[in-house]
């Protein structure tokens, strides 16, 4: 910027335009561990790929879930890893592989600046591919698309790109395109840089050899006269009837570029950083409310540190016993020993010891600027949502808790342990494990979107709390966050309500249904009241 009265200091400016900050999301088994794997490879974060079989058969294991999580290793410390590339700093963001963990996968997409999307190529669009796309599309985040497991058989292209499109209302600009498939994967066309990219199972580095220049090459036409034909025809097709990537649009999360390859074979995983750095946006700017007052954009390249804590996970490491706050930078620059404000708690706090995490080991934090992801020690100070700020009082939006669709009802064996019981639930409600409801009379009620949830709190209030606690069936269909337009209207429904309500663990008001139908019937007799099935951390 030539404006002479920008108030962004330069150097800040120029790191920030360095980061590309991402997740990858996929249906499980369509290939996001393997991807993770080969970008990180391909990133030198790490010097070999291997462990996708092990995370895989732990995956299965749900009950052991902690002890296998613990032996994971890469997948507990790898919840964000940061590598170099090209000049380009770049965060990646894991999202927990099981479905049950989608509340927590849909906090991280807040904290991301883009994503890579993975599809099955013999599956096409699944279910919680849709799932994720709609929170993507809650804040317009840039999607790339990775058509994986080319070297299978698989559905044809064109039919893959119409159901993208169709399913997921995006429209697809193809980059590459297949050159034969299953058995006979020969590579991919690059339809930007007219060139044939041969398939080699497994290569890490590509050499000039396996690069063709020009579609009409008669070179292809020797080494592939089986496939050569196919690729001319769909060439043409896509020239004369598909979209041709538009960066704009692409950055509106209107369109999605894509690309064809085999994760597994490290083919096309190049491609996909290219993208990242050549078209994934640097650090957006985010909305923040300020003083309670009104909103403002936050710009990432302002001299003042700002960002939010998007998840919070405990025990990283069982020998530290410690909690982690992952908190994405919006603005400023950390630098070791810096004073923050801590905004809902009103007060100041200390950012000493902070984190980054390079695959999979900790290491300590000397610098980081918007987009970059920080882990900070704490024992409970920090919940999901909360803002950390150098100047004003800002409060970041838009990190959501879902109203849960299981409930189940806890219960001590030994009584006389319901103060651990509260604290135990307390915590792992403030992070985020499990939503905990305190009723009338302090009850403790557990919401959870999978069922997977209930197994993990029971093993970490054993371990953790030395708790013993039995889960039952509670009736409740549905939770709802509730909002009153007065006071006197607060007081009259609480009183007729008092039997389904409860208290989220940072106090707000919530209305447990038993059906749909008592959940309508309150509705239309409140109309006034608000009931609603998201809230927004903080
Ligand atoms: P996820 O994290 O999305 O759940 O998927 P993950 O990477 O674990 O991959 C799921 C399965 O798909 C794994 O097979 C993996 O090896 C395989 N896979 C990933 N990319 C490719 C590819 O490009 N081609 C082929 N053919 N397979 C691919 P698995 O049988 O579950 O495990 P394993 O026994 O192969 O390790």
């Amino acid at each position: 910027m030539t404006d002479t009265h920008t108030p962004y200091p330069p150097e800040l400016m120029r790191d920030v335009a360095k980061r590309r900050t991402f997740a990858i999301i996929s249906h499980p088994d369509a290939g996001k561990t393997t991807l993770t794997e080969k970008l990180l490879l391909f990133g030198g974060a790490i010097q070999l790929a291997g462990t996708v079989k092990a995370r895989k058969s732990a995956r299965h294991a749900t009950s052991d879930w902690m002890e296998v999580e613990k032996q994971r290793g890469i997948s507990v410390t790898s919840s964000v890893m940061q590598f170099d590339y090209q000049g380009h700093t770049i965060n990646l963001l894991d999202t927990p592989g099981h479905e049950d963990f989608s509340e927590d996968t849909y906090r991280v997409l807040t904290a991301v600046d883009a994503a890579v999307m993975v599809i099955d190529a013999a599956k096409g669009v699944e279910a919680q591919t849709i799932k994720l796309l709609d929170v993507c599309r809650l804040r317009d985040t840039p999607i790339i698309t990775f058509v994986n497991k080319l070297d299978r058989e698989v559905r044809e292209p064109f039919d893959l790109l119409a159901e993208i499109e169709d399913v997921l209302k995006i429209q697809c600009a193809p980059v590459t395109w297949p050159l034969g498939m299953g058995k006979a994967f020969r590579g991919v066309y690059h339809l930007q840089q007219d060139q044939v990219l041969r398939f080699t199972a497994g290569e890490e580095k590509r050499s000039e050899a396996e690069v063709i220049k020009g579609i009409a090459n008669a070179q292809l036409d020797t080494l592939f006269p089986m496939e050569i034909g196919q690729l001319r025809d769909d060439v043409e097709l896509i020239q004369g009837a598909s979209n041709p990537f538009m960066i704009g649009e692409f950055l509106a999360g209107k369109q999605s570029p894509v690309f064809f390859g085999s994760g597994i074979n490290n083919f096309g995983v190049q491609e996909i950083l290219q993208a990242l750095i050549d078209w994934a946006p640097p650090p957006q700017p985010r909305e923040a409310a300020v003083n309670s007052t009104g909103t403002r954009m936050v710009q990432p390249a302002e001299e003042k540190f700002s960002g939010f804590v998007f998840k919070i996970q405990a025990n990283m490491d069982p020998k530290h016993r410690d909690r982690i706050a992952f908190f994405r930078i919006c603005s400023g620059r950390y630098s070791a020993g810096m004073k923050v404000r801590h905004v809902r708690a009103g007060r100041e706090m200390k950012l000493a010891n902070a984190l980054t995490f390079m695959a999979n080991e900790r290491v300590l934090m000397d610098d980081g600027v918007a987009g970059d992801i920080i882990g900070i020690h704490n024992h409970g100070q920090l919940q999901i949502g909360d803002t950390l700020t150098e100047g004003e009082n800002l409060g970041f939006k838009g990190i959501p808790y879902f109203s849960p669709e299981l409930f189940r009802a806890a219960r001590l064996r030994d009584p006389l342990k319901s103060k651990q019981l509260q604290k135990g639930l307390q915590e792992l409600g403030e992070e985020g494990a499990i939503q905990v409801f305190e009723l009338e009379g302090g009850n403790m009620l557990l919401g959870a979107v999978g069922v997977l949830q209930f197994e993990v709190v029971a093993q970490r209030l054993k371990d953790e709390y030395k708790v013993d606690a039995i889960f039952e069936s509670a009736d409740i269909h549905t939770a709802r966050w509730l909002t009153f337009p007065d006071e006197l209207t607060r007081r009259n429904f609480e009183r007729e309500q008092v039997m389904r309500l409860g208290k989220d663990v940072d106090g707000n008001p919530v209305y447990l249904a038993s059906s749909r139908y008592n959940l309508e019937v309150t509705m239309e007799k409140w109309p006034k009241v608000g009931f609603h099935a998201t809230r927004e951390h903080g």
